[in-house]
């Protein structure tokens, strides 16, 4: 099938589409299902699709989950298959996910006699941006009708060689709160900044001050992000300005850990305002709950990748990532794993990361990634009839 995923891909490459706006790709991947002869799950807003493989025989129902959105990023890539939609990028492989899923659609459809139970697929909106659309689908019943019992999907990297696997037991994508700090107090003058509030000061002792939570204040097996990524205060080169505003993000993997670096970063901005006579406030945003990959469903998949790849290529050991992911918010129904696919290949020069305009993969990922997503709907439902 490899020309056809090839081709297949680099449709989908050519016309990104931006998140909660994939009409056309979302209309593309229902025909080519409906031509499979799935059954689309009913209930489930477009563009997202949901289709339904009933085996030949009774089981269990496992979900496999590809999402189909791209970035605002302008591609630098020199290809033939380059982005047509100006200012957008399929810049995180979603092109290819679609591509392995569609294909994985195709050969349990060709084998749908020997399947012991159900198949769902689902192509999902708006990973990128939040709310996201994972959460709105578990909203619409995605995980009933029928029941999922287990899930799973894969993540294009690059920093795993194509030809291979790597994946977290338990912990793998953090939650992703953002938040905005108002610091508030006197302006005035620059030259007089004794009659004033000089909350520039008082916001530069925050931010340092902020860095003493994962450094002092949580044991050092609890890993946390805590960045400030913006800082919005004053117009001019003489004037102090009376409010200053900080933004930034939060990772945590649980939430004990979340409530006590919530309380400490209080206690900071309470103590710094109070000492200089200023005031503050502190909103939360909640992102994406914390992806926590099942230690048997991470055994099971390498199982079934060894059987295709042999030993030596599927990490499990991999280090958690600080990114964010919602497919968390389908492992609150059902267990499940969210696995690395090798994309990588250096001595193509096929080496930048995610998120980046020149991002690339190596083709040779996409029969590899089609052969695991089928195998591990077919293998769960072989294993659990
Ligand atoms: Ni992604």
């Amino acid at each position: 099938m490899r020309e056809s995923l090839v081709e297949q891909r680099r449709e989908l490459h050519m016309h990104p589409e931006l998140s909660f706006e994939e009409w056309e790709t979302g209309k593309k991947i229902r025909e080519q299902l409906l031509t499979l002869g799935y059954e689309l799950q009913e209930g489930i807003p477009a563009p997202n699709c949901v289709a339904i493989l009933r085996g030949g025989k009774p089981g269990k129902t496992v979900a496999l989950r590809a999402d189909i959105d791209a970035l605002p990023i302008t591609e630098e890539n020199d290809v033939p298959y380059r982005s047509q939609n100006e200012g957008v990028m399929h810049a995180c492989g979603h092109d290819a996910h679609t591509a392995m899923l569609l294909g994985a659609a195709k050969l349990l459809a060709d084998h749908r006699d020997c399947l012991d139970g159900n198949v769902k697929l689902i192509f999902q909106q708006a990973e990128e941006l939040i709310p996201g659309g994972a959460k709105p689908l578990t909203e619409a019943g995605v995980m009933e009708n029928p029941h999922v019992d287990a899930i799973f999907t894969q993540h294009v990297q690059a920093f795993v060689p194509v030809g291979s696997f790597s994946v977290s037991i338990g912990p793998a994508m953090a939650a992703t709160d953002t938040f905005k700090i108002h610091i508030r107090g006197k302006g005035g003058h620059g030259g007089h900044y004794h009659a004033a509030t000089d909350i520039i000061v008082v916001a530069a002792q925050v931010i340092s001050a902020l860095q003493i939570i994962s450094s002092r204040k949580l044991s050092p097996f609890r890993p946390i992000a805590l960045s400030i990524c913006n800082v919005h205060g004053g117009t001019t080169d003489n004037v102090l300005p009376d409010e200053v505003v900080l933004g930034g993000t939060l990772r945590t993997y649980d939430t004990k850990t979340r409530t006590h670096v919530l309380d400490e970063m209080h206690s900071i901005l309470g103590h710094i305002t109070a000492m200089h006579g200023a005031s503050y406030t502190l909103d939360l945003h909640c992102g994406y709950p914390a992806v926590i990959n099942d230690a048997d469903a991470v055994a099971f998949g390498k199982r079934i990748a060894e059987k295709l790849i042999g030993e030596g290529h599927f990490n499990d050991h991999e280090d958690p990532s600080m990114g964010g992911e919602d497919f968390a918010y389908y492992l609150a129904y059902a267990p499940g794993a969210m696995f690395n696919i090798g994309i990588g290949n250096a001595a193509r020069g096929i080496t930048a990361s995610i998120h980046n305009s020149r991002f690339d993969i190596d083709e040779d990922c996409l029969p590899l990634g089609t052969a695991f997503l089928a195998s591990l709907a077919y293998g769960y439902l072989k294993e659990n009839a």
